[in-house]
């Protein structure tokens, strides 16, 4: 409830935070990149959101519209058909797209969030690079990859960074804003500017694993697995501990399941390969064992819990 109620304060202020980005493009249509899409056009940006998937693409628009509902009866409670304008003036300014090439030609600002696989950014973001306008912004909603690495293969490296928006975007106020060594001051600039426009409260992070809010939040999410693995206590156990001991909105394994157990496995796979001593990062067989039955948490229907598929 709280943070609804933060979500509206948010919205009303942030339409008057001014941003020379006006077209943004949004590669990915899943649980980040609709959110993305969805805080951009609430804010009159014109979007275009990307998938390679047409499916995605329309369930995202799906998800969008039912988000801007609950958006709307919260800042128009009073007002029911500017909440109607607002939903349809907001659902109107985003258009969907399988071909990345062709959204980057029109764009001010690409926000990539697709898959968390180095080949994978790397090959996406050459084609961006490629044909984007020479004033475009290139920047990757990594959860953990190096914002130095994805970038190491485009041309313009000064304008190339890190927003790092957390899950579900429209309702968490947080967006890391991450310069990388050869981020220009003018393009950090636009990406504060743009993170206050479309409504987000904005950090600061130099180029480090998990910037800050993963580099924390990761490992504890990792410790609870590891504590639920060794039969220490059961899974409704623990989150309630989190919950009720700690104050957490969401227990570590039901955010587990909320955040992807793949994007989870991810993040801790490429983080191991790559600081193999860190104990904190170590595999888990448990973790590999869901996601390898496909138990992806809620966006499969299951993971430490069963969901109703959406
Ligand atoms: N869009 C718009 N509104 C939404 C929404 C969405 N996707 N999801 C929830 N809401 C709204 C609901 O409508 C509800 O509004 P009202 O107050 O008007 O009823 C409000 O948000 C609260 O939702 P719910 O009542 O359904 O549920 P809740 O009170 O249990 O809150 C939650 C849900 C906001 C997700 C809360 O449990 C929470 O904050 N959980 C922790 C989330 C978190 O830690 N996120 C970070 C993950 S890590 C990450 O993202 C980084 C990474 O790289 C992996
Ligand atoms: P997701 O699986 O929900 O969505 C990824 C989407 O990208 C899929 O719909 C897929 O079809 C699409 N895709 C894959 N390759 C593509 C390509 N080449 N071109 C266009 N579309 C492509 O994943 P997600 O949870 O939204 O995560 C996306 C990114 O955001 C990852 O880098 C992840 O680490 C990061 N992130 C995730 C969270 C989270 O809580 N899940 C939070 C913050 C950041």
């Amino acid at each position: 409830m709280m943070q609804f109620g933060l979500i509206a304060r948010k919205f009303s202020s942030s339409a008057s935070v001014q941003s020379a980005i006006k077209n943004v493009t949004v590669i990915g249509g899943g649980l980040m990149g609709s959110g993305i899409a969805q805080v951009s056009a609430q804010a009159g940006q014109n979007v275009t959101l990307v998938d390679v998937s047409p499916d995605v693409l329309a369930k995202a628009q799906k998800s969008i519209g039912a988000n801007l509902g609950r958006v709307a009866k919260k800042v128009y409670k009073d007002n029911p058909q500017e909440g109607e304008k607002f939903v349809s003036e907001s659902l109107g300014r985003i258009k969907t797209l399988t071909d990345p090439v062709a959204a980057a030609k029109t764009a001010d600002l690409v926000v990539e969030a697709i898959v968390e696989n180095m080949d994978v950014k790397h090959k996406l973001f050459k084609q961006l690079d490629e044909a984007a306008p020479q004033h475009t912004i290139l920047a990757s909603n990594t959860s953990s990859l190096s914002i130095n690495e994805i970038g190491s293969v485009v041309k313009r490296k000064d304008r190339f960074g890190g927003l790092h928006f957390f899950n579900p975007v429209p309702v968490m106020r947080l967006l890391e804003v991450v310069k990388g060594a050869e981020t220009s001051e003018a393009t950090y600039n636009a990406m504060m500017a743009w993170g206050k426009a479309v409504g987000k409260t904005c950090i600061t992070c130099k180029d480090t694993p998990g910037f800050v809010v993963n580099r924390l939040l990761v490992p504890y999410i990792c410790e609870a697995i590891r504590l639920y693995e060794r039969g220490d206590a059961s899974a409704r156990d623990i989150d309630i501990a989190m919950k009720l001991g700690a104050g957490y909105p969401m227990g570590p394994l039901e955010l587990a399941d909320y955040v992807g157990l793949d994007t989870n496995k991810f993040i801790l796979d490429g983080w191991h390969k790559k600081y193999p001593d860190q104990v904190l990062f170590k595999p888990i067989p448990l973790l590999n064992k869901l996601v390898s039955e496909g138990k992806l948490g809620v966006k499969s229907g299951e993971g430490f819990y069963k969901y109703e598929k959406k």
